[in-house]
């Protein structure tokens, strides 16, 4: 990639994408193009819907930010659904500040970025594009240039519905400069750029005694009254606050409840009445899509002050709670750690994955009913099939607690832990029990944690790691069999023949000989025995699998080695406990004969070819095992 080029292209394009003309031209492009002339809640709408979307697990995933956000589809589309799209529609949700109600780094910052950099490439694109009057500080929407008594007509000829009043500046600068003539105004093709401030604001506040209400609404300019002779005139205006540059756009308020109230009345007027006022001038018409970030307890601070009552009525609140699937907050660190300085440090399997568990953990509230542990609703929320659930359980244990996922670990307390933990040890490699390591010592010096939820957290970590012992001894034992998904297919077809034919009492035949056979009963009890099946139960669970193999077969499905948890249980276990001897001896001897030494070089070489670990990893994770199993 040769990156001037690149430059070169950009460039180009940017100028391809310029237009500028006439207003009479304009009207051509609204003609062929009415929604160049859409509404700044209607422009983001669509931006979201046109990414498209996908149905997952009987849920929309919006693609526009599936990217970046994880875990969140139920609230995104909620937002999308009860604010964006009957915003679009120029229902009265549009005149409300949209006000981003979550927990600490829960991905509200995230969401409004998202947003911003979409529309600075929207703004780009055909669908998106949108013009304004040239060279006007508020790039005004060129439709307001057209009388109030002619826009019925206008609608009824173009469709398109025109809202707000000419701004003083274009009033003025229509006289002076274009003598009244409308269809001279001269009009541009804007872009979105925060950057250069157009069409996007932020507004975070500062000290309140010295923050300045001109940041929102623009101010005099001192320098220019002597020239215009007075402070009215438009000229004589800096429109150059948040709200101004925001126009036609987004405009994002940081921390909003902990501003200051003159801010906020501004703001008021500006949601309500699609206006704010600014220095001496009539009301000036601006349109943009506000939203605000908060967290739960300001919240309701800010809800339970009766002087905030005007104000409260005029918000949406959505909540943005945190992510409670174990997938999903894996891939938030991933990416998180592929946007930060250690991402070429090597992370062992399953490490962030037990991180996110402990993190899940502190998330998910206790279920009510009595049937169902942590963990297991942990598994079911992640999409897991969990033995004697089902997705009707998972919907009734979500209803349990509407508000799940408002408090627990944030995403960036684990990183901070894993690259603490790197770059203190100057290490090239980390592993699961390094990071819950990390993540103990971490809670001491957690600002938010009382003692009671420490201990807690305390028994969440050792629960992580009892799910990592499980996993590391199963990663360890797969690793020691030679193809071991192959091995666990060969077992499982060669015990459903052996029910089978027990089922149906008949004979099997000897692959080499021919000769009819009577069903291997020691075969089959050695795997049952391996779940605990009885003598007594073990007639019942062979029927039960040849019943779930014709449903399979009734919906033309494969039944396979992951159809049945408990059979694949059993075959994993049966074929580790042959095993296990071997293992034991291997991993924890410490004078390996050679025999030994060789079966532990051909481990380690296929934990790093097929399981992803590197030779440090690798024979940290063996120790590990060996230790475990010799307990
Ligand atoms: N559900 C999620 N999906 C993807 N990334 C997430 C998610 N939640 C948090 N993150 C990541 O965590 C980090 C913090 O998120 P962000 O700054 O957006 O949170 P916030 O809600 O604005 O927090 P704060 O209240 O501290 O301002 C970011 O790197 C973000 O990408
Ligand atoms: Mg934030």
């Amino acid at each position: 990639m040769d990156i001037l080029k690149r430059i070169e292209q950009f460039r180009e394009t940017e100028e391809r994408l310029k237009w500028e003309g006439t207003f009479a031209q304009y009207l051509e492009i609204v003609k062929q193009k009415p929604w160049v002339a859409q509404s700044a809640h209607s422009r983001v709408y669509n931006m979201i819907k046109d990414a498209g979307y996908e149905v997952v697990d009987g849920k929309k995933r919006y693609k526009f930010f599936s990217q970046q956000l994880f875990g969140l589809e139920e609230a995104l589309e909620r937002l999308v659904e009860e604010y964006f799209h009957p915003a679009a529609k120029r229902l009265d949700v549009r005149k409300r500040i949209l006000l981003l109600m979550g927990p600490v780094s829960g991905g509200k910052s995230t969401l409004v970025t998202l947003l911003k950099r979409g529309l600075e490439a929207y703004t780009r694109t055909d669908q998106g594009a949108i013009y304004a009057i040239k060279g006007c500080p508020m790039h005004e929407d060129p439709l307001h240039l057209i009388p109030h008594h002619l826009r019925d007509d206008f609608y009824k000829q173009y469709g398109v519905r025109i809202e707000g009043n000419l701004s003083p500046l274009n009033m003025m600068r229509l006289e002076q400069e274009y003598g009244g003539r409308i269809e001279d105004v001269m009009v541009e093709r804007i872009f979105f750029s925060e950057d250069k401030r157009v069409g996007i604001g932020t507004f975070s506040p500062s000290d309140p005694k010295s923050q300045d209400i001109a940041d929102l609404t623009g101010s005099i300019d001192f320098s220019t009254i002597a020239e215009y002779g007075s402070e009215s005139d438009p000229r004589a205006y800096r429109f150059d606050g948040e709200l101004n540059k925001a126009n036609r756009g987004i405009m994002e308020f940081q921390e909003m409840l902990k501003c200051d109230e003159k801010f906020l009345w501004h703001l008021l007027s500006l949601t309500q009445e699609g206006n704010f006022k600014a220095g001496r001038f009539a009301l000036i018409s601006a349109d943009e899509l506000i939203v605000a970030h908060t967290n739960e307890t300001e919240y309701r601070s800010f809800i339970s002050n009766k002087k905030n009552e005007a104000l409260h009525s005029r918000i949406i609140v959505m909540p943005i709670p945190y992510n409670l699937k174990l997938s999903d907050e894996e891939k938030i660190y991933e990416k998180m750690i592929k946007e930060s300085d250690v991402a070429d440090v090597h992370i062992a399997p399953h490490t962030l994955r037990v991180a996110a568990m402990f993190t899940i953990l502190t998330r998910l509230k206790e279920p009510k009913r009595g049937d169902i542990d942590l963990i297991k609703k942990m598994r079911l929320y992640d999409g897991e099939s969990v033995e004697g659930f089902n997705s009707t359980d998972v919907e009734e244990l979500k209803k349990e607690y509407p508000d799940e996922g408002m408090s627990g670990i944030d995403p960036r307390y684990v990183i901070n832990r894993i690259s603490s933990t790197i770059i203190r040890k100057e290490i090239h490699s980390i592993n699961a029990l390094d990071v819950l390591r990390s993540l103990k010592e971490g809670l001491d010096q957690h600002p938010s944690i009382t003692q009671e939820l420490k201990e807690k957290y305390l028994n969440f970590i050792s629960l992580a790691r009892k799910e990592y012992d499980e996993i590391a001894k199963k990663e360890v034992q797969k690793a020691f069999v030679y193809s071991y998904e192959e091995s666990a297919k060969t077992l499982m077809d060669n015990y459903l023949d052996n029910v089978e034919a027990y089922c149906n009492k008949a004979k099997l035949r000897d692959p080499l000989t021919g000769e009819e056979i009577n069903p291997d009963e020691k075969l089959m009890r050695s795997i049952e025995e391996q779940i605990g099946i009885s003598e007594n139960a073990k007639k019942a669970f062979r029927e039960e699998i040849l019943i779930r193999i014709s449903a399979y077969a009734r919906k033309g499905k494969r039944f396979d080695y992951n159809s049945h948890d408990r059979l694949r249980e059993a075959i994993q276990k049966k074929l580790f406990a042959d095993l296990k001897d071997v293992v034991k001896i291997t991993t924890s001897t410490k004078t390996p004969d050679e025999q030994q030494l060789k079966k532990v070089n051909e481990v380690v070489a296929r934990l790093i070819d097929e399981y992803g670990y590197n030779s440090t990893s690798a024979n940290e994770l063996l120790q590990y095992v060996g230790s475990l199993l010799n307990r």
